[in-house]
């Protein structure tokens, strides 16, 4: 089963210049909690931007790169590898990333960020269709205060298996 867990601005906007725009450690905390003890699949600059494996979880990273071997990593080549993993996989990003493995995501686990975020530098967005007709299982709404930059709100939208896209990939 794969679910993807990601943040997005009210305009699509996940990433600013290989970055997150904002500051929000209860939505960090909130990844770190669902992802714990499972798979994680990420795009290479989504490893690069964290900096390191997270504990705790297999990290496995897509790269065409053949010399992008770090340790601590399970470096795929082919995204069809991914769709074949056993257990609970969570698609983590970035916008590449999302937009290979959405259409085989049964569960959506999205933080939802309250505002629109400038357009300069190098921006990373998504398209939220795929969310709508989704039944949302869960909410909870977090305030903006002095640990947070921004208000949010996490929610769980659920897709049926029979709606999910066959296994084959669509070519970029
Ligand atoms: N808000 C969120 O929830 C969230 C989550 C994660 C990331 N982000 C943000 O998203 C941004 C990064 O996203 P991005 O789209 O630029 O990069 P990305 O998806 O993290 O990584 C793209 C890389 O993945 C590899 N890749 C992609 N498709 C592949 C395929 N079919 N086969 C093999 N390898 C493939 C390539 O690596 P090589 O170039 O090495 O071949 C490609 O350059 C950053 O700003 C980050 O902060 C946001």
């Amino acid at each position: 089963m794969m679910e993807a867990v990601l943040a997005v601005d009210e305009d699509g906007v996940i990433g600013v210049d290989g970055k997150l725009p904002w500051n929000l450690p209860d939505d960090l905390r909130h990844f770190r909690e669902l992802t714990l003890g499972h798979a994680i699949v990420m795009g290479r600059k989504t490893y690069e931007s964290i900096g390191r494996p997270l504990p705790q979880r297999e990290n496995i990273v897509l790269s065409r790169d053949p010399s992008f071997q770090p340790q601590g990593v399970r470096v795929v080549r082919d995204p069809k590898e991914v769709l074949a993993l056993p257990g609970t996989v969570f698609v983590i990003g970035g916008a590449h990333v999302f937009r290979l493995f959405l259409p085989h995501c049964q569960r959506f686990h999205i933080t939802h960020v309250a505002g629109k975020f400038p357009r300069e530098g190098a921006v990373a967005r998504i398209s939220l269709d795929f969310l709508k007709g989704l039944p949302i299982t869960r909410a909870s709404f977090h305030p903006k205060d002095d640990r947070h930059s921004h208000a949010f709100t996490l929610c769980t939208y659920e897709r049926r298996l029979a709606e999910r896209e066959p296994m084959a990939l669509k070519p970029l």
